[in-house]
């Protein structure tokens, strides 16, 4: 038997905490071979629904869960964890501003990247799900100047896979028959997902769908506002396509993707212009537990608006919480 991977949850009373932690237990993530201790972080207040959940997991007599511990202190939620999922955050309450928003957030993600540059196992691998998600997952990779800043990413595996989708359907072909998807940038309605480069089945998608007024004023607005019309169909937001998005994150991160491209939110290179250090989505391939941007990839025009609109808005966000970085 393999030895135990520590795995730390943030959010663990959430709702997206409720989709995500059976099936980390179950295996699906790290694999059917690979016990897991998962180190649940969440407020004073929601302990004792953290237990709640806690019960639950117990009565699903996962083989595989090696222990479980709850906490409110980062310190201790974040000890040795070799995989940290962070998924708390401060929700938008009514009348607050974006930069309040922000600021609220990066006064979290602040001590929680300290906390995990000082207790997490050296080679943590870092993915931020709680919004906004990247600016968030930049303010932990800058609090945590001893851990690579490689280690720190953010979500944007539930815009590429509901990109996926809306190119399935339109297509007429099963998801599983695309290759190649790109998603550029934030994760927000300015990211840019871009099907020039994908195929199905060899052929090109975007000669097979032939439909740029499709692709401008359906397709990306469609991917872009999802969430949004979740929360207005369901009266709840994406939780269990969240925590989903999170499992396929780190399960590649972790497996490698066989050649496969699959899209991360990842501290940029300068690869493709965009700024050094900027937390932006990339096409990337994932191999020995790394991940590397799928280079080459010609931009046009149309192209490099969409992935300065989002770089921009990225840049924003990053000058409001500057400050907080000291
Ligand atoms: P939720 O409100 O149901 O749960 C959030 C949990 O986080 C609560 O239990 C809360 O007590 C906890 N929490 C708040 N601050 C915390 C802190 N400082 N430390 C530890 N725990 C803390 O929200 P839900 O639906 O689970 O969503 C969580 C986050 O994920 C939100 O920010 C949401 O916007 C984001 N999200 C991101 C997506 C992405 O694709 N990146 C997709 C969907 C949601």
């Amino acid at each position: 038997m393999k030895a135990p991977v520590r795995v730390a949850v943030t959010g663990a009373a959430g709702q997206i905490g409720y989709s995500l932690l059976f099936r980390i237990a179950s295996g699906e993530m790290l694999g059917k071979d690979q016990p897991v201790i998962l180190q649940l972080l969440d407020l004073p207040q929601a302990q004792t629904a953290v237990k709640g959940v806690m019960m639950e997991l117990e009565d699903c007599a996962f083989p595989l869960l090696a222990g479980m511990v709850a906490t409110d202190d980062p310190n201790v939620a974040f000890k040795d964890a070799q995989v940290a999922i962070l998924v708390g955050a401060r929700p938008r309450s009514k009348g607050m501003e974006r930069k309040d928003l922000l600021e609220a957030n990066g006064a979290i993600f602040t001590v929680q990247g300290k906390a995990l540059n000082d207790h997490a196992d050296r080679k943590v691998k870092v993915l931020v799900v709680g919004n906004p998600a990247n600016t968030n997952a930049y303010i932990a990779m800058k609090s945590a100047p001893d851990l690579n800043p490689r280690q720190f990413t953010a979500m944007l595996r539930l815009d590429h896979n509901r990109a996926l989708s809306q190119i399935a359907a339109k297509a007429g072909k099963p998801v599983a028959a695309i290759r190649q998807l790109a998603v550029w940038g934030n994760h927000s309605p300015t990211m840019y997902a871009d099907y020039r480069f994908a195929t199905i089945d060899g052929q090109n998608v975007k000669s097979l769908i032939n439909d740029e007024a499709w692709n401008r004023d359906v397709f990306l607005p469609t991917v872009g506002k999802r969430g949004a019309a979740i929360i207005e169909a369901r009266g709840l937001s994406s939780a269990a396509s969240a925590a989903n998005a999170a499992i396929d994150h780190i399960h590649d991160w972790w497996h490698g993707t066989n050649g496969e491209w699959v899209t991360m939110g990842i501290p940029s290179d300068g690869s493709y212009g965009i700024p050094e250090g900027l937390m932006y989505g990339f096409p990337v391939v994932c191999e020995n537990g790394d991940y590397k941007i799928v280079q080459g990839l010609a931009i046009d025009e149309f192209s490099r608006e969409r992935m300065t609109l989002t770089q921009n808005e990225l840049e924003e966000e990053r000058a409001a919480i500057l400050p907080l970085l000291g």
